[in-house]
């Protein structure tokens, strides 16, 4: 009988020592597994939403981002990539998420989550001054410049033929080329496009709003956990109006 006690004894012990092992294993497992830093895939070629200053991205996006890490105790690490590979980015799993201007479409929704929008953006079309496009109707058959893979580039595309359309890494460089005659304009978003006119001479932008679209921070489809947290720090921030206070910063002022 004593021996019983015992051997059930030492068992019992050694159970417990092994449980103690297993827990406190998984304990240390889920520490590193907790990430503290939340990275931002963006373009930084899209003022005043994001580009460079210096070494840093700063802008719209920049500084709403940074206010939702803040709000999430997570430390903000921006990555500065082509805009072509943000989402498939984003769906790797390589950035947890993408903020960059980026408007909501029903093609892009197949592929991510999008958080709340934050601002909303209009397609506008850069013209040189006194050329040959006076409105809409006169960019039947020129030559469109656009930032490959936005959804400039998407209208564009559709409505006037793949043929017409000049893809260019950023709207700058489209900008560029409409300066140097090798497109007839540049069917880009109305914030960048203002601020191209305003650094060119020459250049203006047609009075016709081309589409209104919505911006918002897309996230992997299978990350619903963070687009949430995200999501409820975003809405607290437009809600108490901080996202305003940036928006008016960059824009209004
Ligand atoms: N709003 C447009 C889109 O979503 C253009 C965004 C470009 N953004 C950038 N950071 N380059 O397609």
């Amino acid at each position: 009988m004593k021996k019983t006690v015992k051997i059930l004894s030492v068992v019992l012990a050694l159970i417990l020592v092994i449980g103690c092992f297993a827990a406190c294993g998984k304990k240390e497992e889920k520490k590193t597994e907790e990430k503290k830093t939340l990275v931002m895939a963006t373009n930084a070629e899209f003022p005043p939403y994001e580009y460079h200053e210096g070494d840093a991205v700063v802008g719209i996006d920049a500084e709403i981002a940074k206010l939702i890490a803040d709000k999430l105790g997570m430390e903000l690490k921006i990555e500065d990539v082509a805009f072509d590979s943000i989402i498939p980015g984003v769906q790797a799993g390589k950035y947890d998420m993408g903020m960059a201007g980026m408007t909501v479409n029903e093609e892009r929704l197949q592929s991510v989550n999008f958080s709340a929008s934050y601002a909303t953006g209009v397609q506008v079309v850069i013209v040189k001054e006194g050329g040959s496009i006076a409105s809409l109707d006169d960019i039947a058959g020129k030559k469109i410049g656009v930032q490959t893979s936005t959804t400039g580039d998407i209208y564009a595309s559709d409505d006037f033929g793949d043929e017409n359309v000049v893809k260019f890494d950023s709207g700058a460089a489209a900008v560029e080329a409409l300066k140097s005659g090798k497109v007839d304009c540049v069917i880009i978003d109305n914030e960048p496009a203002k601020s191209y006119v305003a650094a060119n001479e020459g250049l203006k932008i047609l009075e016709t709003e081309y589409a209104v679209e919505d911006y918002a921070i897309c996230f992997a489809k299978d990350n619903t956990e963070l687009k949430e947290k995200v999501n409820a720090a975003l809405k607290e921030l437009i809600a108490d109006g901080s996202v305003q206070k940036i928006i008016d910063k960059y824009i209004n002022a």
